[in-house]
């Protein structure tokens, strides 16, 4: 079993992947961190783990976890799976893991560095339907693909939302236009997984 601390009580930790760790045979979620020690609480009530934390630093140096799973605002994912893994936990880190392809480097480095499993939470590459996809189009199933258009859209218009904070990572970009261009990358396997 890979015990799983979740860092942060963030909605999609919350809502969707937390739910999906508790149902996987092979996981199970020990511990919440959270900046606010209630906060942890609750959730780890909730879910039924047994550990909370109030600060994230305080789950790394713990050894109640193997691994975390980050969805942390997009601005402090590089740091925190470095933190992880200098602590000798496995990352599972939400997308876009990085703001810059150069700071993968660093990831790569702290990965080999601690010998640990380093791995952005997008759904594209491990989706059945993007895998059939890519399939098909390397068959040549619709002959030579000359050109792909995507679009990904929703409203959010709370100024407070991380999203619409470039200094947290936000904006269109690297919230939803990664997943057309990533989706793009992946079919054409010009990105490997
Ligand atoms: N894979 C997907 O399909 C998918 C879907 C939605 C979102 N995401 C990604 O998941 C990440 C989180 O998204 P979300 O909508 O779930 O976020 P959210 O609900 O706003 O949660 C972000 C969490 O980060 C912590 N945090 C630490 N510093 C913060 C700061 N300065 N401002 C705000 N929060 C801070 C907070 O936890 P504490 O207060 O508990 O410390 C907060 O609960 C993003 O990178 C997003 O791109 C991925």
């Amino acid at each position: 079993m890979l015990r799983f601390g979740i860092l942060s009580t963030a909605k999609i930790g919350r809502e969707l992947v937390v739910p999906a760790i508790q149902d996987a045979e092979n996981c199970v979620v020990t511990a919440f961190a959270s900046r606010d020690l209630a906060k942890a609480r609750a959730l780890s009530d909730r879910f039924g783990a047994p550990h909370a934390f109030g600060s994230y630093e305080e789950m790394l140096a713990s050894d109640v976890i193997d691994a975390v799973y980050i969805p942390l605002p997009t601005s402090q994912h590089v740091e925190w799976s470095i933190k992880a893994a200098e602590a000798g936990k496995h990352v599972l880190c939400e997308k876009p893991i990085a703001l810059k392809a150069s700071e993968i480097e660093t990831l790569i480095a702290a990965r080999d560095r601690n010998k640990v499993l380093i791995s952005e939470a997008f759904m594209v590459t491990y989706a059945p339907v993007w895998l059939k996809v890519r399939e098909l189009l390397r068959e040549k199933a619709i002959g030579e693909l000359k050109h792909v258009q995507g679009a990904f859209t929703y409203f959010n218009r709370d100024p407070s939302n991380m999203r619409n904070i470039p200094e947290l990572g936000g904006g269109a970009l690297p919230d939803i236009g990664v997943y057309p261009t990533i989706t793009t990358r992946f079919v054409t396997e010009k990105e490997m997984a």
